[in-house]
């Protein structure tokens, strides 16, 4: 059976996993590094590729020790090569070059966003392509028609923030801190959804394009106005700002539900979100169509998605030559144009 050994340190975790053909997550570990970059309010570039470097080596040692499985025994490497921050992105590829080397197996260089995309299918053996996917994570928010490994067609993208950022932002506005995603999440439980009504950008409109940077202006206002902000009105807030986060994604997502077919599907670490997973699971069932979302841990960043990628591509025999570059930006469908209004964003 085909075993790969998974590595991501696109961002601020530090990732390995081996993985095997069988869908069998053999060991895996994720270090995050938080308490590194809560005092700076987000993720300091050069402070994550110094905690990449400390952690991969051992952590790899770790993994294959806990499988009980030797380096020799591994059929491939897949590393993450992009995109995400150079510093992170050249260091697991190049760890993952050295290993490829040193065990004489092949090298696959891993798009993080595919990791997300056929997370899925790790989880689900029952998901086969074509599927509408719901890429969501700190710097995308795609909707993407899955036809197969390496065929993905972009239906839309944020013409400006990801939800992520979105939810990143807001809570540190509202004093909930970093990572803000689960902090809104958990913050939202006790909050009233309609103490402030914000607004839902892009509703209604034709393309199933994504907008957040209005919304997240609007809780910055909303916010700035209290006169004596307190747990509740955090709460209330939080709250409110995902009920506006959730509608934007389920309007969009329904616009695009007539442009693909198969399960809807949704995956990145917003994903990980319930209100989120609840609401398309709604959707998905308004409309007849099968709804797929991976365990939370699955969503967030990890190094299982990226050993299975490598299993979808080395069943493929698609497998990369040591050259392979590290990329900062790396879209999965470069044929898709950029929108109006869109910063420079893949
Ligand atoms: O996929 P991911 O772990 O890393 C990227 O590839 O970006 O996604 C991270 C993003 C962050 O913006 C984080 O705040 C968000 O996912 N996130 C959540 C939740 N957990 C993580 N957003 C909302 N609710 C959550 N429970
Ligand atoms: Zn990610």
């Amino acid at each position: 059976m085909m075993l790969v050994l998974g590595l991501e340190s696109s961002c601020d975790e530090t990732a390995v996993a081996l993985v095997d053909e069988g869908r069998q997550v053999r060991a895996q570990r994720i270090a995050s590094q938080d308490e590194a970059h809560i005092p700076f309010g987000g993720v300091v570039p050069e402070l994550a590729a110094r905690a990449h470097v400390e952690r991969l080596t051992p952590m790899v040692a770790t993994v294959l020790a806990e499988a009980g499985t030797r380096l020799e025994d591994v059929d491939a490497i897949a590393a993450t090569a992009g995109p995400g921050l150079i510093g992170g992105v050249m260091i697991g590829l190049v760890t993952g070059k050295a290993l490829a080397m040193a065990a004489g197996k092949p090298l696959i260089a891993i798009n993080h966003l595919e990791g997300h995309a056929l997370s899925p299918r790790l989880a689900d053996p029952a998901l086969d392509f074509p599927y509408l996917l719901l890429l969501v994570s700190g710097g995308h928010c795609q909707l993407l028609a899955v036809e197969g490994v390496g065929r993905y067609r972009r239906l839309a993208t944020t013409i400006d923030d990801a939800v992520g950022e979105a939810f990143d932002k807001s809570a540190k506005v509202i004093g909930l801190g970093f990572p803000g995603g689960p902090a809104v999440e958990r913050a939202a439980r006790a909050g009233d959804p309609a103490r402030f009504p914000l607004p839902r950008p892009l509703v209604g409109s034709a393309e199933p394009h994504f907008s957040f940077a209005g919304l997240k202006s609007a809780v910055l206002r909303g916010w700035s106005a209290l006169e004596a902000p307190d747990a509740q009105a955090q709460a209330d807030m939080a709250a409110s700002f995902q009920h506006a986060a959730t509608d934007c994604l389920v309007d969009r997502t329904a616009r695009a539900l007539t442009r693909a077919e198969g399960p809807l599907v949704v995956a990145g670490g917003v994903a990980s979100n319930a209100h989120i997973r609840a609401a398309l699971s709604a959707l998905a069932e308004a409309h007849g169509r099968r709804f797929v979302a991976p365990p939370p841990w699955l969503c967030t960043d990890n190094a299982a998605m990226i050993g299975w990628a490598g299993i979808e591509r080395l069943q493929l025999g698609q497998v990369d030559q040591l050259d392979a570059p590290a990329r900062a930006r790396w879209p999965l469908d470069p044929t898709a144009e950029p929108v109006r209004g869109a910063g420079a964003k893949a």
